[in-house]
């Protein structure tokens, strides 16, 4: 499949933006600081915090799973049976006690914070993929 633009330019802090890459749903989100302040204090609910498997290219294994900390750019599908997690921007508290954002897979119940890191806990075995994406200038991603 071919590489698909994403015009970030107007993304407003706490946006969900969803555009189609080969057949499958590809999220980005303009993440608020309190969103990145979040990721910091998971790691031991978390099952792969570190991201070791390998669902992500290179440049984004840090902390924030991206190439700038403020995008997320993740493949917006569970990985356990491949239904579409709803991103919960004010009320993933209801999932996780003390966490206000995140991904709840309403089939099985899976939850991923922020960066797309899978809760233990859940059926999802892995975190959300991150697909490959560059920055073509300040206000487009190029996913692909
Ligand atoms: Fe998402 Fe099963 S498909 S929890």
């Amino acid at each position: 499949g071919a590489p698909v633009e994403v015009n970030i330019g107007k993304a407003e802090p706490g946006q969900l933006i969803r555009v189609e890459w080969r057949g499958q749903p590809v999220w980005v989100v303009r993440r608020t600081p309190e969103m990145l302040a979040s990721l910091e204090g998971l790691a031991d609910q978390l099952r792969d915090p570190n991201s070791e498997q390998p669902q992500q290219p290179e440049y984004a294994e840090n902390l924030y799973r991206s190439r700038k900390k403020e995008y997320f750019v993740a493949v917006g599908i569970c990985t356990h049976l491949g239904c579409s997690p709803q991103y919960l921007q004010n009320d993933f508290a209801e999932q996780v006690e003390g966490v206000d954002a995140g991904f709840f897979c309403p089939c099985h119940g899976s939850r991923f914070d922020i960066a797309g890191r899978v809760f233990e806990g859940v059926p999802a075995p892995y975190n959300l993929v991150v697909p490959p994406h560059y920055y073509i200038n300040e206000n487009t991603i190029l996913v692909g």
